[in-house]
This record gives C-alpha cells, structure tokens and sequence, in this order.
C-alpha cells in the first residue's frame, strides 16, 4: 500500500504541467550560444514534432551575416543548429548584401527543402528573390540563383504551400502593390500571377483555416511598426475582403510586423518583428495567440503566456511572485543603484566584474514542481548584450541581456528552469566569471501556481 502510494506520488509530480512562457519582446537567450536568439524575419517549418525557425542574423547590424537555423520541441527553448547560407566573397551573398526575410518550403517529390530570400544591394534598388536548396532542413543550403520574379520588384517575400502541395511566392511590388505568384512544381521558379492586391502592403503570410485563406501584412512605414492587417477569400485568385486590422488598433500591432503565421491547434501563432533599427541585433520577437471566429481575427496582447504544444492549446501566464533585487542577499562588488524606471526606484549594480558581485534571491515560493519561465527585469546602458550565469536551485544557465540603452525602462530576459513545490526555491544572479559586468538587476518575477 507504501509502494502503491508513493509510485503515484512519483508519477504525479512527473507529468505536472511545465510553464513554459513565450515572452513577447524580451531577450530570448539559445539553450547552446548563451547569446540572443539571432533570427529575425523568420519563417517555421516543422518536422517531426520539431519546429525549425529560420531567420536573419542581425548580429551586426543591417548588411547579411548568416541565414540561421534555431530548433525547438516547444516554441520556447530554441537550440543554434547552424546557419543555411553564409556571408561570401562577393555576389547575392556578398559584403553590404540585403538578404532578408527567408522562408522554406519542403518540396516530397523532389525532396528538396527549397529557401526563398529577398535579395538587394543596400540601397534596395534591385528588388529581387533568390532561391537556395538544400537535401536537410537545417543543414547548408546550395544557393541557385536571384530573378525578379515575372519582372516585377520583390522585396518582403513570403511562401505558401496548400493542401494540395502547389507553392506559392508572396511578394511585395513596389509599383503595382502585393502579388500571389505560382511556383512551378518543383518550386525553383515563378510561373504566373495569381493575384494582386493594387494596396501598398508588405510582410507577407498566409494562413490556411476552415476554408478561408488570410493574406497578413503590414503597410510600409520603414523599420517603424504600423496597425498591421489582413484580408481573406475562399480561393488564393480571390475575390479577397478588404483589409482590417486584427491587432488593437493605434498599437501598432503592439510594436511589431508580421513575419510568419504559425497553424496551431485550432488557431494559429503570429510572428512578428519588433525591430530597433538603431541597433538591429536587439530587435525581439513579439509572438501572440490568434483568435479565429469565422473571417474574423483577433489578437490581444500577452505580457507571457503559456504554449501546449502536444495538445495546440494556451493559457495565460501564472500566477507569481517579485521579489526584487534591492532585498536580496548582495555579495561580492554588487551593490544598489538608483533605477529611475525600476520598481522601487532600485536595481543592483555590479553583477560580475572583477570582484563578482551576485544577488542571490532565497525562499522563492511556488506551489508546482514544473520547468518554468522566470523573467529578470533588467538593465543593460550598453550598446551590446551582457551575459550572466542565472542558477536556479543548482542548475546555472547562460543568459543574455540585450541593451536597454535608453536607462529607464527595464527590460525583460527569461530563463527556462526547474522550480520545486515549496519554499525554497533560489536564484542565484552572478556574471560570467570572467571579469565582465552583468546587467543591473531590477527584480524576477517567478510562477508561484
Ligand atoms: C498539454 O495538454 C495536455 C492535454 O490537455 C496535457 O495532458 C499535458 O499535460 C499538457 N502539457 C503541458 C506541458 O502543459
Ligand atoms: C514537388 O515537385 C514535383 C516536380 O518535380 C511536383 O510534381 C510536386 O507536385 C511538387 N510538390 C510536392 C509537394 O511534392
Ligand atoms: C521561369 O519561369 C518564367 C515564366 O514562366 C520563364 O520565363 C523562365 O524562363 C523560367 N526560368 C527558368 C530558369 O526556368
Ligand atoms: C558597458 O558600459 C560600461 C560603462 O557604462 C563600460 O565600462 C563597459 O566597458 C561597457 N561594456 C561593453 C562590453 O561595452
């Protein structure tokens, strides 16, 4: 009866529910670089209950880097694979290239996994695609050629694969407004046009649901966000409805532009870009819920909230607590600092450096024993990332702070870590050890339910 019990206590504990968050706009650390997650622009494609993102390095800055690969099994820890295409001595790959905004689309008879990309000079003034291929879907793309697809300008670009695995290239025409254009069967080329909508819209995606495809996009206003919109139709030739909005309007898709829209469970995930075109490697990923009635679509904007991948479903963030740094345990050079935008008017200064400071947070609570996201308010004054080592009950994690520059308003960092039922949950915040500074700690916010 002993055994019988304590083997269901075993059981239960292990299939608690995990809290993983998505959190829009924060600092969004690799499980394997310890850096941001470099892939802006980015499309998904996913395999074998493995999600690729594969997006834009913008590491430094605006000219093409690399073609990332990021994988993930939850949509919230992403692991570097590699990168698809990479920076060469000259051409479409060359130094000072635009290359931007690359999607994938598998193609089972060819078996080839086929990479469109928006290929420019840096003034923009080419306004082509480029087509790669590769035999894996992370692997090294073979990089085929750039073309103006049947002529006409393209610069944000998007694909679309249907039901019945005929391709479709989605691209923005400066001149005469945002095309659907066919691919041929083994998706290599561009062969007609399928529609044209006359309006000046950009960042293309489709999503297939009930019947109805929607065509989501932004208008042109540079790196700045706008109201983004869609518009839908039963057939891709149309007849397509007339735009709307579908985040809140006046916020500007809650600072973001679309990049890709995820099918999920019985809705769909939208991507988009909040970019900072001062500082490009910055730019953070503003992932939300959709909410699909009929033609209708919605989304309401999340602090976090909480993926299930297995069954398609989300829920709103937990419940938690705040401690905050200035009441923690100090040790080392840290020491506490005004903060004019922290909580409390307080942050910790001196994380790391040359006599390691750390702040060390004890007697969290939470009433779960589950993988769960953390959030660290921060500050960062610099231009570029700092790192730190985060160590929640024993297991220490590499984290990254992308700058907060301006000095007021904190920003977020998340790190993915097991918390115990109890309360004796601890964090410790140090620096990497080797004499550089952490970023300034305004206070965690941990899931207590
Ligand atoms: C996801 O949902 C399923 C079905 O409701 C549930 O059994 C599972 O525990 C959930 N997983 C997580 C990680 O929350
Ligand atoms: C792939 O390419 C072939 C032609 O090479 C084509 O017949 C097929 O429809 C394409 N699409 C898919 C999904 O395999
Ligand atoms: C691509 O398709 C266009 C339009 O059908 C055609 O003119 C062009 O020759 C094709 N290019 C290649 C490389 O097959
Ligand atoms: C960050 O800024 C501080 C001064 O605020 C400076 O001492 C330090 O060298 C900078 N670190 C990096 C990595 O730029």
């Amino acid at each position: 009866m002993k055994v019988f019990h304590s083997g269901l206590l075993l059981l239960a504990a292990k299939t608690v529910t995990a809290t993983l968050q998505i959190v829009p706009g924060a600092t969004w650390t690799a499980t394997n670089t310890g850096a941001h997650v470099q892939a802006h622009g980015a499309g998904i494609i996913k395999e074998n209950n493995v999600y690729y993102m594969i997006g834009e390095d913008k590491t430094n800055g605006s000219p093409f880097q690399n073609i990332n690969c990021y994988s993930s099994q939850d949509l919230v820890q992403w692991t570097y694979v590699g990168a698809l295409l990479s920076q060469t001595s000259s051409g479409d790959l060359g130094p000072n290239r635009v290359v931007e905004r690359p999607k994938v689309i598998y193609n089972s008879s060819t078996k080839k996994y086929v990479l469109y990309l928006h290929i420019d000079d840096s003034s923009y003034g080419e306004a082509k695609v480029g087509v790669a291929t590769s035999d894996t879907v992370c692997g090294k793309y073979t990089y085929i050629r750039s073309f103006r697809p049947l002529g006409y300008q393209s610069r944000d670009l998007g694909l679309f694969q249907d039901d019945d695995g005929k391709g479709y290239l989605l691209t923005e025409d400066r001149e005469n407004g945002l095309r659907i254009d066919a691919l041929s069967s083994d998706y290599l080329n561009v062969t007609s046009a399928t529609y044209l909508w006359s309006q000046s819209i950009e960042a293309p995606a489709i999503l297939k649901k009930n019947g109805y495809y929607f065509m989501f996009g932004s208008h042109l206003t540079g790196w700045s966000p706008n109201d983004n919109v869609y518009s839908y139709a039963t057939s891709l030739s149309g007849p397509w409805s007339s735009w709307t909005t579908f985040a809140t309007t006046g916020s500007n898709t809650y600072s973001s532009q679309t990049n890709f829209i995820l099918p999920f469970g019985s809705s769909a995930i939208y991507m988009g870009d909040r970019w900072v075109s001062t500082n490009l490697q910055r730019s953070t990923y503003v992932w939300l819920p959709l909410q699909i009635s009929g033609t209708k679509v919605t989304m309401a904007n999340y602090v976090n909230w909480v993926p299930n991948v297995s069954a398609g479903t989300w829920a709103a963030g937990p419940s938690e607590t705040q401690p905050e740094a200035e009441s923690a345990t100090l040790s080392g050079g840290a020491v506490t600092l005004s903060c004019s935008g922290c909580s409390g008017g307080t942050a910790v200064g001196y994380i790391g450096g040359s006599s390691s400071g750390t702040v060390t947070f004890k007697g969290i609570s939470s009433s779960a024993s589950a993988m769960s996201t953390i959030r660290i308010k921060y500050e960062n004054g610099n231009t570029s990332q700092r790192f730190g080592k985060v160590t929640v009950n024993s297991v220490t994690y590499n984290v990254a702070f992308l700058p907060t520059e301006d000095g007021n308003s904190p920003g977020s960092s998340v790190v993915h870590a097991q918390l115990n039922s109890g309360s004796s949950n601890t964090i410790v915040i140090a620096g990497l050890g080797d004499g550089t500074y952490g970023p300034d700690i305004d206070r965690v916010m941990v899931p207590s339910s």
